[in-house]
């Protein structure tokens, strides 16, 4: 596994683990399991997942030593501001049932950001979250909010792939060394991504499937990815892609698939309300 080091010196493995969507009826606690036997040593958990208890049971029963795994976890909306910050950063410790969170975000750029992230800086001072960092920022929300920060982020976790690579964001981001943090690494398993003549070739000429290659464009780009499986098999082997390298001319071309566009627009009107009445967090 290879690790990106972030701008607070914490290393994090270039590949995690999400659970978005795996319900918390035994099937999180099956599949974070069974991730770490495969190798993964990064999990990408969010309070509105609602599946932290399940993580941290898999993480405290893997045997595997707690330094050795890092577990990301996310504040939900509905816990934003200073006090409601502070609250959701304990439920989460509680939830999950460990003494330290490794990467703690903002999960949506919306409300009282910059009261949320005084209470994430805290936690951080006193050793309770290692790293901060937020997700869902567009360049407007970044400009918005980011100033407002005493300590800049270490991550913003977006929509990011081949098709969506976010270069205006990036930018910005660069001037501080703040990594991505890829959703959709893989397009959400679009198949004009993946069956891209591009992928495709390239994916023959290494002896690899689709997915590994544009996992590999991407770690090789400095992102952190988190790729999404349900097939062991495949799970497996999005893990297995540190054993080739694209050449330069082979990146050029990946990233002249940018499309510019994403699926998702942290922009739009009303995103804020749709998702508060869509994740309903209770204590
Ligand atoms: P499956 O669960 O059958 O493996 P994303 O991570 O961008 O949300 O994409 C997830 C989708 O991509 C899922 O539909 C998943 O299907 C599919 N997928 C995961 N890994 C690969 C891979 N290596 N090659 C092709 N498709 C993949």
């Amino acid at each position: 596994m290879e690790f990106v080091t972030l701008n607070d010196g914490v290393k994090i493995p270039a590949i995690g683990f999400g659970v978005f969507m795996i319900p918390a009826d035994g099937s999180t606690y099956e599949a974070v399991r069974e991730a770490l036997d495969a190798g993964y040593r990064h999990i990408d958990t969010a309070t509105a997942y609602f599946n932290e208890e399940e993580v941290g049971k898999a993480v405290r029963d893997s045997g595997i030593p707690r330094e050795e795994i890092f577990v990301t976890s996310k504040l939900w909306l509905s816990q934003y501001g200073y006090e409601g910050a502070k609250k959701g950063i304990e439920r989460s410790l509680k939830k999950l049932g460990l003494d330290y969170i490794d990467l703690y975000l903002l999960h949506q750029p919306y409300g009282d950001v910059a009261g949320a992230w005084k209470a994430l800086e805290e936690a951080k001072a006193v050793g309770k979250i290692r790293s901060i960092g937020v997700s869902n920022m567009t360049p407007k929300l970044w400009n918005t909010f980011v100033p407002q920060f005493k300590t800049m982020p270490s991550v913003n976790q977006i929509e990011c792939n081949p098709f969506s690579q976010q270069k205006e964001m990036r930018a910005i981001m660069d001037v501080n060394d703040v990594k991505v943090e890829c959703w959709y690494p893989l397009g959400h398993g679009n198949a004009e991504l993946l069956n891209h003549p591009t992928i495709v070739y390239l994916a023959e000429k290494y002896g690899k499937n689709a997915g590994q290659i544009i996992l590999r464009f991407e770690t090789q780009e400095g992102f952190i990815t988190l790729p999404k499986s349900t097939n062991p098999e495949r799970i497996k082997s999005n893990l297995d892609i540190f054993d080739f390298a694209l050449t330069q001319s082979e990146m050029d071309e990946m990233r002249s698939l940018d499309t510019g566009k994403t699926s998702h627009d942290p922009d739009a009107d009303g995103v804020e309300d749709y998702l508060l009445n869509a994740f309903k967090i209770e204590d």
